[in-house]
This record gives C-alpha cells, sequence and structure tokens, in this order.
C-alpha cells in the first residue's frame, strides 16, 4: 500500500493523543503529536524569559535555532529539545496556556508546519493537531475531527492532573480549556476547524475502549477503500 496520512484533530482534551498513539501502534505507522511541538517551543520561550504571545525579533532568532525531534524512550514517543527530554515539561499546564498563545504566530506555524511535512515525508503516518486535516496535509486519506463536550473533556483532564499531584481544581481546568479552544478558534492564520471531508467523533458518551473502537473502525474502512 502507498504511504497515507491520517490527520486527527480536535479540541484539547478530547483524547486525541492518548489515541493516537494506540491506533498508530496498531496500525504499524509513525505517529507525530504536533502538540508536543508547539508545547515546546512555548517552554523554550517562556524558559528564556521571552514572550511567548508576541512575535519579536529574539522569539524569532531563538526557535530557528531550535532543535525538536522525536526519539522513542523505553517503547514511549518522547519529544527532545536541543538534545534535552523535555516531555514532561512541557505537560505543565501554563505551558498548555503558553502552546495555545505561541501557536496563534504565523512564523511559528509556518516553522512547525514545515517541519511536520518533512518528517511524514515518504511514510505513512498518523499525526494529531488542530489543523492538519485543514492546513497541514489538506489531501490526507483519512480526516478525523475528535471532539466531547467540555465539560467531559475537562473532567477527564482534571482527573489526568490529579492523578500528577497536580492540585488545580475543576473550576480552574474547565475555564483554562475554555479559553484556550476560544483562542485555538479564533486566531486568524490555521484555527482549529473541522475540515469539511473529515468524520466527526464525539466520545463524549464514549468510555476509552470504545472511543478507540470507534476510530479504528473509521480507519480500517477508509484503507480498505484505498487499497
Ligand atoms: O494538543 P495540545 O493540547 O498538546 O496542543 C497545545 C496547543 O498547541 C493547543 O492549544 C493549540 C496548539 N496547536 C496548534 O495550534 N496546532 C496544532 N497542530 C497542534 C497544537
Amino acid at each position: 500500500m502507498k504511504p497515507y496520512v491520517v490527520a486527527i484533530d480536535g479540541p484539547a482534551g478530547a483524547g486525541k493523543s492518548t489515541l493516537a498513539k494506540r491506533l498508530a501502534k496498531e496500525l504499524k505507522i509513525a505517529y507525530i503529536d504536533t502538540g508536543a511541538m508547539y508545547r515546546a517551543c512555548a517552554l523554550f520561550a517562556i524558559e528564556s524569559g521571552i514572550n511567548p504571545k508576541v512575535d519579536s525579533p529574539k522569539l524569532r532568532a531563538l526557535l530557528s535555532d531550535a532543535e525538536l525531534d522525536f526519539r522513542t524512550v523505553k517503547g514511549e514517543q518522547h519529544i527532545f529539545l536541543n538534545n534535552v527530554d523535555v516531555s514532561r515539561e512541557i505537560r505543565e499546564p501554563h505551558i498548555s496556556t503558553g502552546a495555545s498563545d505561541i501557536s496563534a504566530l504565523p512564523f511559528v506555524r509556518d516553522l512547525l508546519v514545515s517541519k511536520q511535512r518533512e518528517m511524514a515525508q515518504g511514510k505513512s503516518v498518523l499525526m494529531d493537531g488542530r489543523d492538519i486535516g485543514t492546513n497541514v496535509f489538506p489531501d490526507a486519506e483519512i480526516k478525523i475531527f475528535l471532539t466531547a463536550q467540555v465539560e467531559e473533556r475537562a473532567k477527564r483532564r482534571f482527573l489526568e492532573l490529579q492523578q500528577k499531584g497536580d492540585s488545580s481544581s475543576f473550576d480552574t481546568v474547565l475555564s483554562e480549556m475554555i479559553a484556550r479552544d476560544e483562542q485555538d478558534k479564533k486566531r486568524a492564520y490555521a484555527p482549529l476547524k473541522q475540515a469539511e471531508d473529515a468524520q466527526l467523533i464525539d466520545t463524549t458518551d464514549l468510555n476509552p475502549e470504545e472511543s478507540f473502537e470507534a476510530l479504528l473502525s473509521h480507519i480500517q474502512n477508509q484503507l480498505d477503500t484505498l487499497s
């Protein structure tokens, strides 16, 4: 079969990363977590004392020198920034907001989108994010828009943070998620949007196993039509 792209987009906390990782393993194709790339850029800016919201010469210089790559560590995909594993740090709540801020800057998107296209060259990939089906790979063979009601997404994120020992309240998680979704949807350049030819999958009433099965069966049906 020719290399193909599976694009999974959707708002924060819809379960994209967890499901995408599992699906890519099942399909035996590469997985690229594009959110981790925006998060690593935000982390680099914030740690360097540079405002991730503003397009500045300092931010441009910093990011043009940044080395970003994914490596497999103990069977799991980790993201490295300038040869340092930052996979844990990029999941902190203030980095989620910083990633949404920095992702609104057109030069940052252009930089990362070209890296994402390069990473997918010549092989089948499953990529998740906000603009994969609309902008990064508008011709992707399979497109899914994964969503769930915001209260349910916030509940899942709240439980995940609690397990990590984070003490954020449910109300804080919910209001940060609403703010981030709004910012991601309203930005002028490549906003979060369902591609016209994407399959909408709502996981509000599905458990993780049911969500996985729903996505896998859609992908397999689509793959059957390709071969
Ligand atoms: O998927 P995530 O929560 O790790 O993404 C973090 C932020 O990065 C998200 O709020 C918006 C931005 N993002 C984006 O603009 N485009 C992508 N393809 C992926 C993420």
